[in-house]
């Protein structure tokens, strides 16, 4: 029988933190169910203590989550705990973790304490935890850089006081493979009742270590990897999930009996999402999920690939969800056509609204003629980020640039049901001018924090997707547009920004959170 390693997801807290613009309650449902589908066994999905945000969305994530044990952080304080507990009580099962930082230099500079009170603050958060689940996780922020009898001593009260699982953190990615190996052989050795709990890893990626750290520890016991999809996070980043799944997998000869629960045909899409409603795009030549990573181009190896696969490739592309045709669909098609083709691609319809898409891909069928499965791809997920019952449609934009003059634009949209128009001139460009025209009718205070524009598809036909981030009132807000063109892509971001704005009014939650779409 396998030796399974449990594969902890935390995109949604660890990963989640990071971003420039944190996700909607729907984009963290979108992902935490694709999370399930990949076959995560536990996800960690938020800090609820830190904003009423997050604890909405650990809640809601709780409530929908059947097939994955959902986890919530809190620091080693009482009030963190009981949030934490409040946030998932609704799911029927769910895992509380807590942490305190553990080295020396964390312990004095940052808690201004002693290693013994941190030890008792660990004692005491995990048996507050404990009255609430049975399935507690402790960690020892930055053990990475903590003395190896402090890491064993704490790591014993914490099982002592009825952890479950016990994180080893190399929280700012400073170990070495061997020196990691060794602190987790050291842990399996020198703890006494070490057999009581889960050894667990998690590690960021600050020089480029955080998959072999991982991989390494596993061979010396740990039973849990952390880890993120991409590998987003803080810095550089957490381990990829994707990375050290598909090294398990792969791996055999080495990683003999040992294995996850990971259905590594749902990776491609996991991390095509997790890219997109993150706004964090995924480098090329990157591990298993880059757009290169089956790509062979010397003619050498192009050859050899012809003569035998084996010859350059040591997975299938198939094997992570790849799919080598690329269909399409025109607006000759039907719904029934675009769900078929939605399902290939490994949707359910519950995941999108099938009304919506289908509109959506008739405008684009019309004007592009031949619709592909990444343009309907992209389509679906511009839908997932979209919020319901926007204020502020688009109806009509026209801009004209002329070379080395001021661009103007005319803008019509519905705010409210009310048709309201406007002109710009003196625009730096014609995406610039049709940004002052929605301005000047939302008249709303914001400031441009980044503009990025994507090509999605392939060549000359590839639609064009705007990314930006605003600021309104300290917090950030994330809009994406899809059009073939892309003035009209930008306005559609803007747009998507400023509804997400208006609904941030709505619930009058502007204060309580840093960051938001
Ligand atoms: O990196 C870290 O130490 C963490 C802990 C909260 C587990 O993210
Ligand atoms: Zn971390």
């Amino acid at each position: 029988m396998a030796d399974n390693v449990i594969i902890f997801d935390t995109t949604l807290r660890d990963g989640e933190q990071a971003l420039k613009a944190s996700l909607t309650v729907k984009e963290k449902l979108q992902i935490a169910l694709a999370l399930e589908r990949l076959g995560v066994d536990v996800m960690e999905v938020g800090f609820p203590v830190s904003s009423e945000g997050d604890f909405l969305s650990v809640r809601t994530i709780a409530e929908n989550i059947k097939n994955s044990r959902v986890c919530a952080l809190s620091r080693a304080v009482e009030k963190d705990i009981d949030v934490a507990a409040e946030a998932l009580k609704v799911a029927e099962a769910f895992r509380i973790h807590t942490f305190i930082a553990t080295s020396a230099l964390h312990v004095e500079a940052k808690l201004r304490r002693t290693f013994d009170d941190v030890v008792e603050m660990a004692i005491n958060a995990v048996k507050r935890a404990r009255r609430y689940t049975d399935d507690v996780e402790f960690s020892c922020e930055d053990a990475g850089r903590t003395g190896i009898d402090n890491i064993c001593r704490i790591v014993e009260a914490a099982i002592d006081a009825g952890a479950t699982t016990v994180n080893i953190p190399d929280t700012v990615g400073y170990t070495l493979p061997m020196q990691y190996g060794e602190i987790i052989a050291n842990v399996m050795n020198r703890v006494p009742n070490v057999d009581k709990a889960i050894i667990s890893v998690h590690c960021h990626n600050d020089l480029g270590m955080a998959t072999a750290n991982s991989l390494t520890a596993v061979q010396n016991g740990a039973r849990q990897i952390e880890c993120t999809v991409n590998g987003i996070g803080e810095r550089a980043g957490n381990t990829a999930l994707e990375e050290v799944v598909m090294a398990i997998k792969t791996r055999q000869d080495l990683f003999k009996g040992v294995d996850t629960r990971i259905n590594t045909q749902e990776i491609h899409r996991v991390s095509q999402m997790v890219s997109q409603l993150c706004n964090m795009p995924i480098q090329p030549n990157k591990a298993i999920v880059g757009a290169n990573a089956f790509a062979h181009s010397s003619g050498i190896h192009q050859d050899g690939m012809v003569k035998n696969k084996n010859t350059y490739e040591i997975m299938s592309p198939e094997t992570i969800g790849l799919k080598k045709e690329k269909l399409n669909l025109t607006a000759r098609s039907g719904r029934a056509a675009v769900k078929n083709h939605m399902e290939s691609m490994g949707y359910q319809e519950s995941e999108y609204d099938l009304d919506k898409l289908y509109e959506a891909f008739l405008k684009l069928a019309d004007k592009k003629g031949q619709v592909f499965d990444y343009d309907l791809e992209a389509l679906a997920f511009i839908d997932m980020q979209q919020g319901d019952e926007d204020r502020l449609t688009l109806d009509v934009i026209t801009s004209q640039m002329i070379s080395h003059l001021p661009a103007s634009a005319f803008v019509q949209v519905e705010l409210d049901g009310e048709r309201l128009s406007e002109v710009s001139s003196g625009g730096n460009g014609p995406v610039d001018a049709v940004f002052n025209a929605i301005l000047k009718i939302t008249q709303i205070d914001l400031k441009m924090l980044s503009y990025n524009l994507t090509a999605k598809g392939e060549g000359a036909e590839a639609l064009g997707q705007v990314d930006i981030v605003v600021e309104h009132e300290g917090r950030r807000f994330h809009g994406v547009g899809l059009a073939t063109d892309i003035v009209e892509s930008s306005a559609r971001a803007l747009i998507h920004a400023i509804n997400a704005i208006y609904r941030a009014h709505k619930v009058a939650d502007l204060k309580s959170h840093k960051h938001s779409h």
